[in-house]
């Protein structure tokens, strides 16, 4: 571990000190809490492709989805993902959530919904929604809070509903509950023209993807991108309190939505990155960074919504280990050979729906408290 980050660690001490968030209710133990992308997981929500369907297309998608798809999406939004693909990466999530639960892990799923059905605003209409597949992007939970993204796709306007049991009954055992401000999404949120250049959304309204931001203790570092603006960031912010900085940090990468095929921290003082997309700024000056290995996936494997890159999208279920994706030799050889124990699972079919197993989960609990480990 790099000298600064483990002095800084130590000069908190309040990793040590778990605060309890029941404020006054009856619970026994803090059943919300992770601060890090890396302490020991206790408890996650492994997201499903229960009624799974097809994003209906909206011009700013344009910005990051994969060309290849737009006509798709066009034609097909509001109807299910192809069989049998679809069954194979519905068992891939299976398979990890029993995975997880072998490795000592609390697993919770959502609820199924029907994502077939239309719905509308007073104006604007999507015949239907997507999936409850990645929490990341919907959820974030920073110490004992869980916030709901304001997500500026319109077919994911209530994809947060397949969560809302989960979230009740945490909230009920003592955990806080921080929707953000539900956005409009009326055509004043989208640029004209989503290709010109420039971000495909505007700063109308705070608009954020949580999978845009990633946790370094007291330090949440993000990308703005297609789905997330300044003004979003800055609800975040100020939501968040002083306890938190966040730290804006510019990428390489002209699709840019969510940031952990970006950057990845494994454990305090240990960095993965896409080496085509981020050169490490002086956040991360104590850190050893490693660039991630070339993804290994057959060119026409189907990717209906990102790059192969999801590759480098790992779940760290303590400082020394990570599941990792079966056919990514390379980058298990790698990171074994930074001192990880990896836990290969076979997640190329998830892959095609948008993400690997970062994305797919949210942290519920992991032990462990609020830490410095950036250099700020
Ligand atoms: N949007 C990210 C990528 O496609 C996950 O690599």
């Amino acid at each position: 571990m790099p000298q600064g980050v483990q002095r800084s660690v130590r000069e908190t001490g309040e990793e040590e000190a778990p605060s309890h968030s029941c404020r006054g209710e009856v619970c026994e133990t803090q059943v919300v809490r992770s601060y890090t992308e890396w302490d020991p997981l206790e408890e996650v929500v492994v997201g499903h492709l229960d009624g799974a369907v097809f994003p209906a297309w909206q011009a700013s998608m344009a910005a990051t989805m994969p060309e290849s798809s737009w006509n798709l999406f066009r034609e097909q939004g509001g109807r299910p993902f192809p069989e049998p693909h679809a069954s194979a990466a519905q068992r891939e999530l299976d398979t990890l959530a029993r995975v997880l639960e072998l490795e000592g892990v609390k697993v919770a799923r959502p609820e199924p919904a029907n994502q077939e059905t239309g719905f509308a605003t007073p104006h604007w209409q999507s015949p239907g929604g997507l999936y409850a597949a990645m929490p990341r992007d919907s959820l974030m939970v920073v110490g004992d809070t869980i916030i709901e993204a304001p997500m500026s796709w319109r077919c994911r306007y209530h994809e947060s509903d397949s969560f809302r049991t989960l979230i009740k009954s945490y909230f009920l055992k003592g955990a806080n509950w921080l929707p953000a401000p539900r956005p409009q999404l009326t055509d004043d949120l989208f640029a004209p023209d989503p290709r010109a250049g420039g971000y495909a959304i505007t700063e109308f309204e705070p608009v954020f993807d949580a999978a845009d931001f990633i946790r370094f203790g007291r330090d949440i570092v993000v990308q703005q991108s297609h789905v997330t603006n300044e003004f979003g960031i800055r609800w975040l912010e100020r939501a968040l309190g002083p306890e938190y900085r966040v730290h804006r940090i510019e990428v390489n990468d002209p699709h840019a939505m969510h940031i952990d095929a970006t950057i990845l921290p494994l454990a305090p003082g240990k960095l993965l990155v896409n080496g085509q997309r981020y050169i490490p700024n002086a956040l991360f000056a104590d850190w050893e960074v490693r660039v991630a290995p070339a993804p290994t996936l057959p060119y026409d494997w189907p990717m209906y919504f990102c790059s192969p890159w999801v590759s480098m999208n790992v779940l760290s279920l303590d400082p020394e280990t990570v599941v990792v994706e079966s056919h990514e030799e390379p980058l298990i050889d790698a990171l074994t050979d930074w001192g990880f124990r990896c836990i290969p699972v076979d997640f190329r079919h998830l892959y095609s729906l948008g993400g690997s197993f970062h994305c797919v989960t949210v942290d519920i609990r992991r032990s462990g408290g609020i830490g410095t480990y950036l250099n700020v």
